[in-house]
């Protein structure tokens, strides 16, 4: 089988290579992969920003879907033919998190390999069902960062109808986030630093939108929205260089899902979170539990996620380069096969 292997940082070192198909084990399943979907941290992965002590050869992406091509002996769940995505942290199946399900994180350079190849063994817990709706290509794009978005908006911010919610920029988290607040019955502001962009955002469901490169102080914009009360909601993907301006924009006592690193610099002095009490949750991707609970949201409401482009599998390092222009709107994803 053919998988894609980084040696060294650098998007140009990731290498296709051939590998013995693997056979599934004890309580396991071998998947054959169609499609799969890129996030941020595969950028950051493959530039080494994201673990600088990666163990090489690494295979990244954590996003995949496939179909069961065989079964190992002890398996009850699944069988040969079904559509399955695995999960971003293969023991984290339900409850809370810990450090050791965190450290089972699909392709993060750590001790489990990503899903950038033909054919991988998971164990038959480490598994969804794909939504009947969905085609393995859309598919691929709910491991990560859909599961990320419902977990900041269902999960941690419990958002009912009527909540604001303000989403920044609109990659692969936030246009998810845009489709939940949505279905929710939310009110959404959404940001961006492009006019076509929000355009496409309102169409989506953002009630108002802000331009945060033609206003900087986009903090204040919200304030003006919500006449000086700021929003319930953040689904704070920006880092250090929005944190400050995000816990303006939130009101007293509201949420802010801490989910990204998109900036690095800009200083955030936390006297204004312990005068509003804002409740600050940091998120890292979300359960099996909960993604079976947003497949069944995703499925009711017959939700199709957002693809801005689909890739050969031969053009990864493309598809990686597009990520690195931010031109994307929504979700970039690699083909596998025909
Ligand atoms: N904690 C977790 O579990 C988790 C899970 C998934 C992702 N993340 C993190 O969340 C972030 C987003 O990930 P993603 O995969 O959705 O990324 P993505 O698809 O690459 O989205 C990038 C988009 O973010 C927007 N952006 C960039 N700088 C911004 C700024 N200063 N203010 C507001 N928006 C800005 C831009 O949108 P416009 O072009 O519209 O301006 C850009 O296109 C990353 O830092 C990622 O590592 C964390």
């Amino acid at each position: 089988m053919k998988a894609y292997e980084l040696q060294q940082f650098g998007i140009d070192n990731l290498t296709l290579v051939e590998k013995e198909i693997p056979q599934p084990g004890f309580n396991e399943v071998l998947i054959k992969f169609h499609a799969f979907s890129l996030n941020y941290r595969d950028l950051m992965l493959v530039d080494g920003r994201y673990n600088p002590r990666a163990k090489f050869p690494v295979i990244p992406f954590s996003d995949g879907a496939g179909e069961v091509a065989a079964i190992g002996e002890g398996v009850s769940k699944w069988k040969v033919g079904d559509r399955v995505c695995p999960i971003f942290m293969q023991a984290w199946g339900e409850g809370g998190l810990t450090s050791e399900k965190s450290k089972t994180a699909l392709g993060g350079g750590g001790d489990w390999d990503g899903v950038l190849r033909e054919f991988g063994t998971f164990n038959e817990q480490g598994l969804v069902k794909v939504p009947e709706h969905l085609s393995f290509e859309e598919a691929a794009t709910l491991p990560c960062a859909a599961v990320t978005a419902w977990n900041a908006l269902a999960v941690s911010g419990r958002v009912k109808a009527g909540d604001t919610v303000l989403t920044q920029g609109t990659g692969g988290v936030s246009i998810f986030a845009i489709q939940f607040a949505k279905l929710f019955g939310a009110r959404i502001i959404a940001t961006s630093s492009s006019h076509e962009k929000l355009d496409k955002a309102r169409e989506l469901g953002a009630r108002e939108t802000v331009n945060y490169k033609a206003r900087e102080d986009w903090d204040k914009a919200v304030l003006e929205l919500t006449g000086k009360r700021g929003v319930d909601h953040v689904v704070e993907v920006g880092g250090t260089g929005t944190m400050a301006r995000s816990v303006n924009a939130v009101r007293a006592g509201g949420h802010i899902a801490v989910i990204g690193v998109l900036t690095t610099s800009g200083d955030f002095n936390p006297i204004s979170l312990l005068m509003k009490a804002v409740k600050m949750q940091g998120i890292f991707v979300g359960s099996r539990a909960m993604f079976e609970d947003m497949n069944k949201a995703v499925e009711v409401n017959k939700l199709k996620p957002v693809i801005d482009k689909v890739f050969a599998f031969g053009e990864v390092r493309e598809a990686l380069k597009y990520m690195e222009s931010g031109s994307h709107f929504g979700k970039i994803v690699v083909r596998i096969g025909d």
